[in-house]
């Protein structure tokens, strides 16, 4: 441990109390992997001691990406957040931001450094980062996750550290930190490969920034996953069969491409699987969280390296990771979310992306991020870098939603998060649209013939026959018929005529 004696040491009330009313603060955390845990818990405790006083107290908070219990629920829960950026998981921030009691801006995570850095999202007030280690010449190791946390150390006019000894002190081995020059005066990033490093294992800042460090000693608390549903088991299947024929037509080279999968329990299921299936040669992954079936891919051998910005692991399987560094260390990456998800090198190693939608459109645009169009769910994260950049961009979702109630391929999207000029492919448990080379209308039948759950293709159907021609056939009065009709009695079998059956 090289930890500086000079730097002070703070309780994390005491840290806590260094964050006034009103003030912009960047905290480290991407999922709640590296989220800071002791000192958004302290500011929520003080939030609601100086409400119970009748004093003022919220903040404006940014981060890589989601966090933990620790930092967006407790400071929600404390009504202690005015406005957030750029995603959010928090159960009571989304109800918040929902009735405009928190402001919220959904951007895509590569853009959020450069935002940052051009004064677009205010001046930086304070920065509190969980780290590995922190040297007397400003030189800050990183724990579980990098996100936009070394654009927040760089903008931060003080910087206070989160010490958390339950990680292990290796993790620098992974971390590459590197920064981009500003245009015009960028240049072409040097990640040829997914496991290229190009920086520094730790970031740099000026040492008179860094008021304090607060020890902590807890883990990430990332939940372990559940089994795959046998929704999610057969979209994986798709995709696995998808993967292999695209190789089997030269699509895909033989040593394979890179891949990136979005978070959840549905991504889990398709790398696990992809993992199993011995026609899958060995892969490498070019992604921004890296969950447990990748460690357990990796682990057989089947998955070479990682590029990630966060290791969303469970307590359990990140233990697991830090008894055996050397076997994963020189086979993980950590990087900044500017680089992690950089369109351009993203373009240029042909990833292909594994995102989940909330719905998606007999055209084949798609909804990550908004029911019926007006209530926000997380934010788009990173599936916009990767879905848009991709060799292939695959799409998935259970084709309904809440017993059947919802259909998630719908006439028109309430919200687009994602259009049908950046996707190659939708999945559902039902079957994958290759939409490659399709036209409109023959993607729209499509996308309803192989994805749509059969109790609603026959409305489908009807939908795409009688709407007026055009290029793309709409009818612009019954479009939302399937929202309408949820939002009014919770069920769009009502809009089908076949009225609800549960
Ligand atoms: N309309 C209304 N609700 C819907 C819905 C729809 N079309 N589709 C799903 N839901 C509900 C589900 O019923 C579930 O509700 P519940 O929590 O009350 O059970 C909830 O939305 C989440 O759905 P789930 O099936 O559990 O999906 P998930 O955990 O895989 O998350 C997204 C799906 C789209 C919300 C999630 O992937 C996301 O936030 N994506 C955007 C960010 C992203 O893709 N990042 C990628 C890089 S990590």
């Amino acid at each position: 441990m090289r930890t500086s004696a000079k730097i002070p040491e703070l309780t994390a009330d005491e840290a806590a109390e260094l964050i006034d009313d009103g003030q912009f603060v960047g905290f480290s955390g991407f999922t709640a992997a590296g989220s800071c845990k002791a000192v958004p818990r302290a500011l929520a405790k003080r939030a609601r001691a100086l409400h119970d006083r009748g004093d003022p107290f919220r903040i404006r908070v940014i981060t890589g990406a989601s966090t933990n219990e620790d930092l967006d629920e407790a400071l929600a829960q404390a009504s202690a957040i005015s406005w957030r950026a750029p995603y959010q998981s928090s159960r009571t921030l989304r109800k918040q931001i929902n009735t405009q009691e928190a402001s919220f801006l959904d951007i895509h995570l590569s853009h959020l450094p450069q935002m940052l850095d051009y004064g677009f999202l205010g001046e930086l007030d304070v920065a509190v980062v969980e780290a590995t280690d922190v040297t007397s010449d400003g030189r800050i190791y990183l724990s579980t996750s990098v996100g936009v946390t070394p654009s927040i150390l760089n903008k931060a006019k003080r910087i206070v550290v989160e010490l958390n000894d339950a990680h292990s002190p290796r993790l620098w081995e992974m971390h590459d930190i590197a920064r981009l020059r500003p245009p015009p005066h960028r240049l072409p990033i040097p990640v040829h490969s997914p496991m290229s490093k190009i920086g520094t294992p730790f970031c740099a800042v000026n040492p008179q920034k860094i008021v304090g460090i607060v020890r902590t000693s807890e883990p990430d608390g990332v939940p372990p996953f559940s089994p795959p549903d046998p929704a999610s088991a057969k979209i994986a299947a798709h995709v696995v069969k998808f993967l292999v024929g695209e190789m089997r037509a030269g699509h895909i080279p033989a040593e394979f491409l890179p891949l990136q999968a979005g978070v959840g329990n549905v991504s889990n299921a398709v790398m696990a699987a992809l993992g199993e299936h011995p026609d899958i040669p060995k892969f490498e992954m070019y992604t921004e969280v890296l969950q447990d079936a990748q460690i357990a891919v990796m682990q057989n051998g089947k998955l070479l390296g990682a590029s990630t910005s966060a290791l969303t692991l469970s307590d359990a399987c990140m233990a697991q990771v830090f008894e055996n560094m050397d076997f994963f260390g020189p086979r993980i990456v950590l990087r900044p979310q500017e680089i992690s998800n950089n369109p351009g090198v993203v373009r240029r190693l042909g990833v292909v992306t594994l995102n989940t939608v909330l719905e998606m459109d007999i055209y084949g645009c798609a909804n990550s991020t908004h029911v019926c169009g007006t209530q926000l769910m997380n934010g788009i994260g990173g599936s916009g870098d990767f879905v848009r950049h991709g060799y292939l961009s695959i799409l998935m979702a259970p084709s309904t939603a809440k017993g059947g109630r919802i259909s998630t391929v719908v006439p028109m999207c309430s919200h687009v998060d994602h259009n049908e000029h950046s996707i190659q492919a939708l999945v559902t448990e039902h079957g994958l649209a290759d939409l490659r080379g399709l036209g409109p209308v023959e993607r729209a039948h499509t996308i309803i013939e192989t994805c749509a759950d059969p109790q609603y293709r026959d409305y489908l159907r009807r939908y795409l026959e009688e709407a007026p021609l055009g290029h793309i056939r709409h009818d612009l009065s019954r479009c939302f018929d399937l929202h309408r009709a949820y939002q009014e009695t919770g069920d769009m079998r009502f809009a089908v005529g076949a009225g609800a059956t549960t």
